[in-house]
């Protein structure tokens, strides 16, 4: 399996911290944004990755990120966005990369306690389809939303006023080969988008989403208080380890 990190987009709710850099650039206690997703999918055993960026600080993640070696890889892929597509365009970006293979699709700005790999183990085992990882949050509007029955999902809403569940969908997607022509038949949302909810409600139609919950804090850092508190979650999360070697 492939892993994408999805690192693009002009981070306008938190401007001016990202009027002259790209967001997932942005300190997160002791490293960039960037070295946090790159972990999660390097831990969950994938070690083929591409960042698809853009805007004016591309070439920076480059400088910053090399081929890698600081993540134990030799290789490291990277493509560019341009403009302000949304999250299912940007996805596009990988087909080439993607080469028929399955990929785990991480948000750059999505950050965790604990690990994925289960969730990509399961993914593994399942024929095809897709499957997303779910966790319960206070705040379920700001987010996609599933909506489960019995042990089936049935639908995601994009940011509901009025949330059906407490379920957030996160920014881990599991997607076999079909993706890239669900994404080529979405229709753009209001906000001008290619909308990565869509994609994941035509696997639901299609029957064949599957879903994991995902164990240990998450948080995503694309407004001042998720920066504020993804920068307190890791600074603690470390402290507890440091203490306890
Ligand atoms: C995006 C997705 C949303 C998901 C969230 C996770 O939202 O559209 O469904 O719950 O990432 O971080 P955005 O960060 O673009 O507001």
């Amino acid at each position: 399996m492939k892993g994408v990190v999805l690192a693009g987009g002009t981070g306008s709710r938190l401007f001016p911290l990202t009027k002259i850099t790209n967001k997932h650039l942005l300190p997160i206690y002791d490293k960039p944004m960037i070295y946090y997703p790159i972990q999660t999918l390097v831990d969950a055993g994938i070690r083929d990755i591409l960042v698809v960026t853009g805007g004016r600080n591309a070439g920076d993640f480059l400088r910053l990120l090399a081929n890698g070696k600081e993540f134990g890889l030799t290789h490291l892929d990277f493509t560019y966005q341009e403009g302000e597509g949304g999250i299912a365009e940007a996805l596009s970006l990988a087909e080439h990369f993607a080469d028929g293979e399955r990929i785990c699709v991480v948000l750059g700005d999505n950050i965790i306690e604990g690990s994925i790999e289960e969730a990509v183990e399961a993914f593994r085992a399942q024929p095809g389809g897709a499957r997303i990882l779910l966790k319960e949050v206070e705040d379920a509007e700001r987010f996609g939303v599933a909506e489960i029955v019995g042990d089936k999902i049935i639908g995601i809403e994009e940011k509901p006023k009025q949330p059906k569940s407490n379920l957030a969908v996160t920014g881990f997607y599991l997607y076999d080969e079909h993706v890239f022509e669900k994404v080529k038949g979405l229709k753009r949302s209001e906000r001008g988008e290619l909308e990565i909810t869509d994609v994941n409600n035509s696997y639901i139609a299609d029957g064949t989403m599957a879903f994991s919950y995902l164990k240990g804090w998450w948080t995503d850092a694309g407004t001042f208080e998720s920066l504020l508190r993804a920068n307190n979650l890791v600074a603690e999360t470390k402290g507890k380890t440091e203490s306890d070697d």
